[in-house]
């Protein structure tokens, strides 16, 4: 089994309210390679950290150890297989590192315990309440579907509400780079990512759904704060349609300008950036050939994606940074 990480290009903090997002799904991955067996557990080693090891009738997936077995443990907890597994983890794909792993791992456990895959929407909802189970953390369906449902040479346009994912083409290699920079540790279970899905409730309790609002519906938000929360998320629908486009045109500085715009409404509005973060972008957009630069994923630390000229950004230059490309979603492999 093999499930890529993703990372998004526009649209963020839309997912949990409906809205519209386009990632990628990217080529890093985990690999599972195993074989169903008789005892009642999900046993699996990867390098350098301490087993898995999940009996099928685990009930408090957020307290099993080692943490990255929780993952795992998620997705038992969702799944009930009638059998145990016996397998090995090996990953291209960094941890922690706000490439989805998590939602990586979930996907490819899923289809080594032989979940269906023919749905690819029902996958992607049992490993986001594996997800939850794990972590705690109210999170949407974006890393999942990105995850399941890549297309190579594509971004995926999603539609949380409709859960359509539609194929969008991006730019080869030889006109646009990806470059995914990693700009500090974070954790979604210590960020203000519940707050968020709090505040964005707060704001349809006044306006609706804040899909179908408008810039001018979210004004009528009384409190300050809740008004831009929603502000971000009104003007980032927008954003993803607009990307879209500009990306379908082969209008890459047009793609740019909508990313930094982005960046700027999730440091200001939502404040989910970091002065690192803000900081970094600015360096990147002020370099010549990146067309943008925005903070991706949950946020409070984590990744930035930059759309550059190839070459224009020189991974090597960062700590942990890569340049991606848009690459098929999770496959069973033939074993
Ligand atoms: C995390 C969550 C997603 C989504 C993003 C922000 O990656 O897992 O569901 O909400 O943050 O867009």
């Amino acid at each position: 089994m093999r499930a890529p990480g993703r990372v998004n290009l526009i649209g963020d903090h839309t997912d949990y309210t409906g809205g519209f997002c386009l990632p990628m799904a990217i080529d890093r991955s985990i690999e599972i390679h195993g074989a169903p067996s008789d005892d009642p557990f999900v046993r699996l080693s990867t390098e350098g950290e301490a087993d898995a090891v999940v009996g099928l009738d685990v009930e408090r997936p957020d307290a099993v150890e080692p943490e990255w077995a929780r993952y795992v443990a998620g997705v038992v907890a969702e799944a009930r297989p009638s059998h145990g597994f016996r397998g090995i983890v090996s990953s291209t794909l960094p941890a922690g590192a706000g490439l989805s792993s998590s939602a990586a791992l979930e996907v490819a456990c899923a289809l080594a315990l032989g979940v269906d895959a023919s749905d690819p929407v029902a996958l992607a909802g049992l490993c986001q309440r594996a997800e939850h189970r794990a972590r705690g953390v109210p999170t949407g369906l974006l890393d999942q579907l990105a995850v399941i449902g890549g297309v190579a040479g594509h971004g995926l346009l999603l539609d949380c509400t409709a859960l359509t994912l539609t194929p969008v083409l991006l730019p080869p290699p030889s006109d646009a780079e990806w470059v995914v920079i990693h700009a500090g540790a974070r954790s979604l279970a210590q960020s203000g990512y519940t707050d968020r899905v709090h505040e964005l409730a707060a704001a349809e309790a006044v306006i609706g759904p804040v899909r179908n609002a408008s810039l001018r519906d979210v004004e009528a938000i009384p409190d300050p704060v809740v008004r831009r929360r929603a502000r971000h998320v009104v003007s980032e629908n927008q954003r993803v349609h607009d990307f879209a486009s500009a990306i379908g045109a082969a209008d890459l500085a047009g793609a740019g300008d909508v990313m930094n715009a982005s960046h700027a409404s999730l440091s200001t509005d939502f404040e989910s950036s970091t002065a690192a973060i803000d900081e970094l972008c600015r360096t990147l957009v002020d370099t010549s050939g990146v067309l943008g630069a925005r903070i991706t994923g949950g946020g409070w630390g984590g990744c930035v994606v930059a759309l550059a000229r190839p070459g224009a950004i020189d991974p090597t230059r960062f700590d942990r940074a890569w340049v991606v490309e848009p690459s098929a979603g999770a496959t069973v492999l033939a074993t």
